[in-house]
């Protein structure tokens, strides 16, 4: 029996030694030291021992069940430590890895021009104005000289979002709210933002798009001083040796109404595809402000005026960058954008 037991402890310890993580090592208390094991067997067959050699077998037993605990709770330290070890391997940072690139944005094309626009004019003097997306009917059309029933308001069918709110068709009705907010006061300000058009979306059209309003209101303001301020952007956005020419048009809210080209930027007039063969390209809308408009803002028609025009930022940032889609500027393709990195400045 003794010798038994010595066998019994020997294989006990060599598969704690052999065991390779803490499952294993359960997997070895359970077969000799638990309930079912040989060593419980063994105490309980004791009975069967004479009295002299009951208690030596039963000191063995105990030791060689002491002894196969303490290896075994050895062997969990160990084993819990090298686990730990393994995790912290595993999880561990190589600091002297070289670090993932952060990729740096740039300017979208249309953010460009507008502050490039607004640069210009802040450093005449001009605020920078703000209005509402979702606009009344009153200050996209009436308060601009456009009553209800207007044909010229066809031109500018929009999202409604009431029958007496809907989504600006223009940055024009700006104008109409700084005059009311202004109360009479000298304006001179210039109006970045989106709007909206029920057009049908292709190269050169899109149901929402970006324009900038400029207005300037004062004693004495007259054509010439409109014609001077837009020859000063002609040449901030398209170069220094750019001429500009005025033709007669239409808009409700500006009376006499002009309409803006610049002398063609790249065959510099002589003709060729950007301008059509023509040597010019229309640039923007403007006129001298309506005394309707004037009066229904509150200002006396008789002792100011001022000139107003309106720019679409798409078209100025389509021929400066020689852009073919106005559909480039909204679908946030990587690889259109990513294109104005160089040039940023
Ligand atoms: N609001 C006009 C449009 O969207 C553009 C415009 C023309 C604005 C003449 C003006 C202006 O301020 O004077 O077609």
């Amino acid at each position: 029996m003794e010798q038994q037991l010595k066998q019994l402890e020997q294989e006990a310890l060599a598969k704690l030694q052999a065991a390779s993580n803490l499952k294993e090592l359960n997997d070895v208390r359970v077969a000799y030291l638990g309930k079912k094991g040989p060593i419980t067997d063994l105490l309980k067959g004791m009975g069967k021992l004479s009295p002299e050699e009951r208690p030596k077998m039963g000191a063995l037993v105990n030791a060689v069940r002491e002894n196969v605990t303490a290896q075994l709770e050895e062997r969990i330290t160990i084993l819990e430590e090298q686990a730990i070890l393994e995790q912290l391997e595993k999880e561990s940072i190589d600091v002297t890895l070289p670090g993932r690139k952060v990729r740096q944005g740039n300017r979208h094309p249309l953010t460009r021009v507008v502050e490039e626009i607004e640069d210009l004019f802040v450093s005449m003097g001009y605020e920078i104005a703000e209005g509402p997306e979702v606009e009344k009917d009153y200050y996209n059309f009436e308060a601009l000289n456009l009553p209800k029933g207007h044909p010229a308001r066809d031109m500018q069918d929009t999202f409604y979002i009431t029958e007496e709110t809907l989504l600006r068709t223009h940055t024009s009705p700006v104008q109409a709210r700084t005059m009311e907010l202004k109360k009479g006061e000298p304006i001179r300000i210039i109006c970045p933002g989106k709007v909206f058009r029920r057009d049908n979306d292709d190269a050169t059209h899109s149901h929402q798009f970006m324009q900038i309003e400029g207005l300037v209101i004062g004693e004495n303001i007259r054509m010439s001083d409109l014609k001077g301020t837009l020859d000063a952007l002609a040449k901030k956005m398209f170069g220094d040796d750019r001429e500009i020419r005025l033709r007669p048009s239409f808009f409700p809210f500006t009376e006499p109404s002009v309409e803006m080209d610049i002398s063609c930027f790249k065959c510099g007039g002589k003709g060729c595809n950007v301008c059509k063969h023509t040597g010019w390209i229309e640039i923007l809308g403007a006129g001298m402000v309506h005394p309707n408009v004037l009066e229904m803002a509150g200002y006396d028609s008789k002792k100011v005026s001022g000139f107003a025009f309106g720019i679409g930022a798409e078209r100025i940032a389509m021929l400066k960058y020689g852009v073919d889609d106005i559909r480039h500027f909204y679908t946030n393709d990587s690889r259109f954008l990513s294109q104005f990195h160089r040039t940023e400045g």
